[in-house]
């Protein structure tokens, strides 16, 4: 696949990535922890609690899952993604709002081995890039992107689109039921940054009234919890990320890591994604993608 080239080196004059390598102590894991308002009457859960207290990924298990190394003009942040299919990435605004351009991974494991077979970096400029139109990144509401690749890409077994829920009139709230987030987001709240490898978490669903006890209301209906009992979270550098439900038959793409709380993963907080069934509408009108 020749068409895969990085074009990070060239794009930057930047300290963070030349001549292909990249230093990682200089991307940010991005904070998806904003300033939103917490309950304090809401006990904090156990110390003993970590993608946070996740498991390590085995390779091809999670193949719809993309990392994104996302330039600024000051700097540059790692998010997650989902592959929706040959050509479309979904992930969370606050991800690429403001992004110039990204270098999506592919068929990662370990992110920071370049001599992995069977990853690939595509770039991606901000051309290409949908960040949702009413995004708004101060209340978190509408937290929600899109990212074309420049050409179709090849499946295999380390690369292959989530399904999306089907479009429906009604859809399922999840709640209760096991699911699964993934990423190299910071694997305790003392980590530096990311994680060299893939880890996931399976958790249940909570109730997005009960979510909003603990964030005092900023959890609107386009948004799906997990309950992070023992302080099994999503983490910073985890945002955009899948949130997965198999249903025995077919697994499909109900969330993107969207927020947490800033005082850290590892608190027993909820934690807050994007609800896919919410912009089924508005995802097919950007990309032509749905599921029928
Ligand atoms: C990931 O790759 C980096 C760079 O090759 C290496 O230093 C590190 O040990 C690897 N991590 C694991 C867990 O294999």
């Amino acid at each position: 696949m020749k068409w895969l080239i990085v074009l990070t080196a060239c794009l930057l004059g930047s300290s963070i990535a030349s001549a292909n390598e990249v230093d990682w102590s200089k991307v940010r894991s991005l904070d998806v922890y904003p300033a939103i308002p917490i309950n304090p009457r809401m006990p904090l859960g156990g110390p003993e609690g970590r993608i946070t207290n996740g498991n390590v990924a085995a390779a091809k298990q999670f193949p719809y899952q993309a990392g994104l190394l996302l330039y600024f003009e000051d700097g540059a942040s790692w998010c997650g993604a989902s592959l929706i299919s040959d050509r479309w990435l979904l992930t969370a605004a606050h991800c690429t709002d403001g992004a110039l351009g990204v270098d999506v991974y592919l068929g990662a494991w370990n992110r920071t081995d370049k001599t992995e077979k069977h990853q690939h970096i595509i770039y991606v400029s901000n051309r290409n890039i949908i960040v949702h139109e009413t995004y708004d990144g101060v209340a978190i509401v509408d937290d929600i992107s899109l990212i074309k690749l420049p050409v179709s890409i090849e499946f295999n077994d380390y690369v292959q689109p989530i399904a999306l829920p089907k479009v429906a009139e009604t859809y399922d709230t999840y709640v209760g039921k096991q699911v699964i987030a993934s990423g190299w987001g910071k694997i305790s709240d003392s980590s530096r940054g990311a994680t060299d490898v893939l880890r996931f978490i399976e958790v249940p669903i909570l109730e997005n009234r009960v979510c909003n006890r603990w964030f005092l209301g900023s959890v609107k209906s386009t948004n799906i919890c997990i309950k992070t009992t023992g302080g099994i979270s999503t983490c910073n550098g985890d945002s955009g990320g899948p949130l997965v439900y198999n249903d025995g038959e077919s697994t499909v793409l109900i969330g993107a890591t969207s927020f947490g709380i800033r005082l850290g993963c590892e608190m027993g907080w909820p934690g807050v994604f994007t609800r896919v069934t919410s912009y089924l509408p508005w995802i097919e009108a950007k990309s032509g993608i749905s599921s029928k």
